[in-house]
């Protein structure tokens, strides 16, 4: 349990912070920024390792070190911990726009280098607000979203504004999520940041202070924290922190709170384990997910509008978004679509691919060697190639001839969940956009797809916050048994299989997953009196059939476990277990939030047995042999 103290003793449920890349920032009254930096940056290394860079002001200029790799690669080269000064920012990158470089590395600066800042998010009306910046003669070095705000920064402290005036002014521009911190020549003594939606906490020092995207980085300096809230800023200085609201520019007032983790805590931010601090990250990984620029969904479903053949290709949890996948395209864009495991592609389908045929190669390492030679086959044969990865800069993006990042953040734990809620949410997306290509989406199904999305983050906090305890008192209650059978219909089956997965991979019980209809031409024998049958039954099109699938298990003895909405009546009156998540879920949605018990069904049991969830036996992140 997480106990964190005010200064006054009283205990404090902590606020999870989340996000992706690392970014740091401090003021010192003595020493130097550079190792201060430095350390900062190693312990927020989880959140991005593409790139680093540091900035601080060295005799009133701005001096920037930075290169694309890890932290020690460029610290090697660069000396990045040696960097003067006593104000300074730093940043670890996680590449979403524009590839892994030391152009597009942070920190970025304006055309006088007057300002430096570094960002943690994405800035969505960044394309616009660079137009509009380039007509005002403004040259830009990178391909990044980030680096508009150092020339709107300019723009304001060209007008007058002061330095956090001009800052306040500039979030106020700015549409997205953003965690950033920005230091000026023109005012040396301070570190100005701003939190909206992304992560950003302030730490209290003695003579010094900072701000990072997470705890663990200043917690070895202090453990005085104070979290700011969506639409604030700080202004921090050697031995004052200001908080203002961005809107209005009101001052306010927030008391730290005492952290008393230590630092193998500290990095899982609290959690036990990676796994479940990234099953909790999803809201934030899906809402990011979703964020995917237009431009991008456009530019596949052109190349797919134009396809004669289109094939998913992937390999397990990310083979389970791709069939997830293929209904949604079937129902939405009215397109039949190919899955196909990728070690089997060349194999099963190469005959076909040929320069009509679209393949979507789905991987969230993008390294994975069935995928990789799956899409290498592909290309030999003429084919498009399409990538959705969690890696930019991995193979699988540079293979691509358009790729899409899911910018769900490193993925440290074996078995994926963040990754594969995020792939689908990115996957029906592009659906979206072909189908409106293809004019076949009624706008009624469009509406409550855009208003699913919208509700997604939401309904799977709503999962997280009331059926964890439900789910670990049902694996207490199961944990002795030596099989387990997942059944869903429809798009239920994708579900039913990455639940199998999951379990199957972090608590080595052999489950097995049907089509529930397809369980009364074999599995049904395996049903005896106790064998325990999880449904996933939400209530579409296939629903009135699971009611059916229930009763015959039912009838056999099976003790049935079923994930259903909380209006749920019929399946869960045949139920031994329920474990709900909100109703109203568009039916191409469900795999994303019914998932999400599924995971920590098998993290709970897994943990249950003494296993270690993040690291299961004979298995591997990226699998890049054959
Ligand atoms: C899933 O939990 C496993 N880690 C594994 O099945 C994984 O999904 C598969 O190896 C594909 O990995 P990729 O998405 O990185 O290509």
């Amino acid at each position: 349990m997480l106990i964190i103290r005010c200064h006054n003793g009283r205990r404090i449920l902590p606020r999870r912070v989340r996000g992706m890349c690392g970014i740091a920032a401090c003021v010192l009254r003595n020493g130097e920024v550079g190792p201060v930096l430095y350390d900062c940056l190693k312990r927020l290394e989880y959140r991005g390792y593409d790139s680093v860079g540091e900035a601080s002001i060295i005799d009133g200029k701005i001096v920037v070190k930075k290169d694309k790799g890890k932290i020690d690669q460029v610290e090697e080269k660069l000396g990045i911990s040696d960097l003067a000064g006593v104000v300074g920012i730093g940043h670890t990158r996680w590449a979403t726009h524009g590839a892994p470089s030391q152009e597009n590395a942070h920190p970025h600066t304006d055309c006088k280098n007057t300002v430096a800042v570094v960002h943690n998010g994405i800035i969505e009306n960044f394309m616009r607000l660079r137009q509009e910046l380039e007509l005002k003669g403004h040259q830009f070095n990178s391909r990044t979203d980030t680096e508009v705000v150092a020339h709107l920064v300019e723009e304001c402290l060209g007008s007058g504004k002061s330095f956090a005036e001009a800052v306040r002014l500039t979030s106020k521009k700015l549409t997205g999520a953003y965690a950033l911190a920005l230091i000026s020549s023109l005012e040396p003594d301070k570190v100005v940041c701003v939190r909206n939606e992304s992560p950003l906490v302030v730490g209290r020092g003695t003579d010094s202070n900072y701000c990072a995207s997470d705890i663990p980085a200043f917690l070895s300096r202090t453990n005085q924290v104070i979290f700011l809230e969506d639409d604030e800023m700080a202004v921090l200085t050697a031995d004052k922190v200001r908080l203002l609201h961005i809107s209005d520019g009101e001052e306010l007032t927030r008391e730290p709170v005492t952290i008393d983790w230590n630092a193998e805590t500290a990095l899982k931010t609290g959690y036990r384990h990676f796994m479940l601090k990234e099953i909790h990250e999803q809201p934030m990984t899906v809402r990011n997910a979703l964020r995917t620029h237009p431009i991008y969904l456009d530019l596949m479903a052109s190349a797919m509008n134009r396809a004669k053949r289109i094939f998913l290709v992937a390999c397990g949890t990310s083979y389970h978004a791709c069939l997830a996948a293929t209904y949604a395209f079937s129902n939405l864009a009215k397109f039949a679509v190919t899955p196909a495991v990728a070690s089997e592609f060349i194999d099963t389908y190469g005959a076909l691919v040929d320069s009509d045929s679209v393949v979507l190669a789905v991987s969230q390492s993008g390294e994975t060697a069935d995928t990789l030679s799956a899409v290498r086959g592909a290309k030999e044969r003429g084919a498009t190639v399409l990538g959705i990865s969690n890696v930019m800069g991995s193979t699988l993006t540079r293979i691509s001839d358009v790729y899409i990042g899911q910018n769900s953040g490193p993925e440290m734990g074996v078995a994926a969940t963040k990754t594969f809620t995020a792939q689908l949410s990115v996957l029906v997306k592009i659906v979206v956009a072909l189908a409106r290509k293809r004019e076949v989406l009624r706008s009624a199904d469009l509406e409550a797809l855009q208003n699913g999305f919208n509700r997604l983050p939401g309904w799977i906090s709503i999962v997280l916050s009331t059926q964890e305890e439900r789910v670990k008192r049902i694996v207490e209650k199961y944990s002795d048994r030596s099989s387990f059978c997942f059944l869903g219909r429809g798009i239920g089956v994708a579900t039913a299989l990455e639940g199998r997965l999951k379990l199957l991979e972090l608590s080595y019980l052999p489950a097995i997953a049907y089509a529930a209809g397809e369980s009364k031409h074999g599995f049904i024998s395996v049903v005896e009196e106790g064998y325990p049958v999880i449904f996933i039954a939400p209530r579409d099109e296939t629903y009135s059939k699971m009611i059916g699938n229930t009763m015959e298990m039912k009838a056999r003895g099976a003790q049935i476990i079923s994930i259903v909405d909380d209006q749920d009546g019929e399946v869960s009156g045949l139920s031994d277990e329920t474990v709900t998540v909100p109703p109203g879920i568009p039916s191409m949605l469900t795999p994303i939030v019914f998932v999400v018990p599924l995971q920590l069904f098998a993290y709970y049991m897994a943990v249950g047995k003494g296993y270690d969830p993040d690291f299961p036996r004979n298995l591997a992140k990226s699998v890049t042999v054959h």
